[in-house]
């Protein structure tokens, strides 16, 4: 169980994942190319889905929360693996049954969803509807009356959990945009609101904490509150939830910061959460409800890594190297956002001792514009291929065309073959939605 990981150091001292080596791939592919391990990816769902069905007899469904890593071949492997997912947008959705995933299988999340994106959600009969707003409760409702549909909604809670991450990765500290507060009673208000909505079937209650978070005492507080709240709902208005969506969140290994994880671990952190609700539903006198949780970073977190090729190197003197990629906060915006770490290999050269800290800079027209700081590594030179690892997760999915530079493309590689999953932009793309008016021609 414990091996999820198919990076390995191969007989040529080069860095190998799904059976491939990472320097051909560069070669075959180009870079800047995101690579995915397939196997580790479905071994992630299935650690979830076992727990779930060992420590909870199967009564709920893991979501992959695809906002982590969203195209068509990972909605495939999570319709093949039984999991269903968590879309947060118009385009989601749209990706998610462009792949053919079925949309009783989708939860649509989003604090301020369009009248477009509601709309679509409806017509695709999307199976359950994170409501997030009074506004969003009003325009569903009217929605789904005038399509004659009653619409399966959770409302989401804020259990005031606080999680210690970066504070733009937490979601329920008491000022937070996603939510509605127990501690100050909105959340009994809405929930009051939603059962008077005649087209809106209430089925229970959604909470996320934040991400990238390693202590399982958070969800399980998190879970406590949540039940608490079920039976005080149930008490005072004489409804039972029947699901709980508890949201994701496990954390990932970046650096040797971050704990490393085993798929144990994982199976672990979901039986704290199934046990604590059992506890929870006996100690409360209700019914265990289905349970849903939606971890995305530690599905494919882990599973991807980032080739890029090094270009130009400059060395400050008593200051600092750059060494320069030809990549940057356009396939990877992490360290701009959250001054994220992340460890660096020299995809070539394995076995090489690591003789100095180097900065791993972006090609972009910014300062900002940096991928790693600090970061050991052997002697490189232009030409030589690096690797980024546990990019998997929020990388391609936060990537932008900024300096208009192309997305890379993504391969998926598992026994020894990588295929395409999405191709390279061209500039053609790039510049396909332009228009230039008339008059300026
Ligand atoms: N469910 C909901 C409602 C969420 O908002 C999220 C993440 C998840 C599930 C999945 O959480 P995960 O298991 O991936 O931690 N861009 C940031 C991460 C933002 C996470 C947003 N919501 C980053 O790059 O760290």
């Amino acid at each position: 169980m414990n091996q999820r990981n198919t990076l390995k150091i191969n007989g040529a001292g080069h860095l190998e994942i799904g059976g491939c080596d990472t320097i051909e791939l560069a070669e075959k592919f180009g870079t800047p190319l995101y690579v995915f391990d397939e196997a580790y990816i479905r071994n992630m769902m299935r650690t979830y889905k076992k727990s779930l069905a060992e420590n909870y007899g199967g009564n709920g469904i893991v979501l992959y929360a695809s906002k982590a890593f969203s195209c068509k071949a990972v909605y495939k492997i999570a319709l093949s693996e039984g999991v269903g997912v968590d879309v947060v947008s118009g385009g989601e959705l749209y990706t998610a049954l462009s792949a053919g995933f079925p949309a009783d299988k989708i939860y649509m999340h989003g604090n301020n969803k369009t009248p477009e994106e509601l709309e679509y959600a409806v017509k695709s009969s999307v199976g359950t509807i994170v409501v997030d707003s009074y506004l969003e409760a009003d325009r569903l409702d009217k929605l789904c009356a005038d399509s004659g549909v009653k619409q399966n909604v959770l409302i989401r809670i804020n259990p005031g959990v606080e999680a210690h991450t970066h504070a733009y990765v937490q979601t329920a500290t008491p000022d937070s945009k996603f939510g509605f507060s127990i501690a100050n009673g909105t959340a009994e208000d809405i929930t009051r609101y939603i059962l008077s909505k005649g087209n809106l079937v209430l089925k229970g209650f959604h909470c996320h904490i934040g991400s990238q978070i390693f202590e399982k005492q958070s969800f399980v507080l998190a879970a406590d509150k949540m039940m608490d709240y079920i039976a005080a709902i149930k008490k005072s208005t004489g409804f039972e939830a029947s699901v709980l969506n508890i949201g994701g969140g496990f954390g990932i290994y970046y650096t040797d910061e971050d704990p490393k994880l085993t798929s144990e671990d994982y199976y672990n952190y979901l039986k704290a959460l199934c046990d604590e609700i059992k506890v929870k539903a006996e100690e409360l006198n209700i019914g265990r409800p289905f349970l849903a949780l939606e971890p995305g970073r530690s599905i494919v977190g882990e599973a991807g890594i980032t080739l890029y090729t090094v270009g130009a190197i400059k060395e400050i003197p008593a200051i600092k190297t750059y060494v320069a990629v030809d990549g940057g906060m356009f396939d990877n915006p992490r360290y701009a956002l959250y001054q994220s770490k992340y460890t660096v290999v020299a995809a070539g050269n394995m076995s090489a001792p690591c003789t100095r800290k180097v900065t791993i800079a972006g090609k972009c027209c910014e300062s900002g514009d940096i991928i790693a700081v600090d970061v050991p590594l052997p002697e490189v030179h232009s030409g030589d291929i690096i690797a980024v690892l546990s990019t998997g997760a929020y990388n391609y999915s936060m990537a932008s065309n900024y300096n208009r530079n192309a997305i890379p493309q993504a391969v998926l590689v598992n026994d020894g073959k990588a295929e395409t999953i999405i191709k390279k932009q061209t500039y053609e793309d790039i510049a396909r939605n332009d228009v230039i008016p008339e008059r300026l021609k």
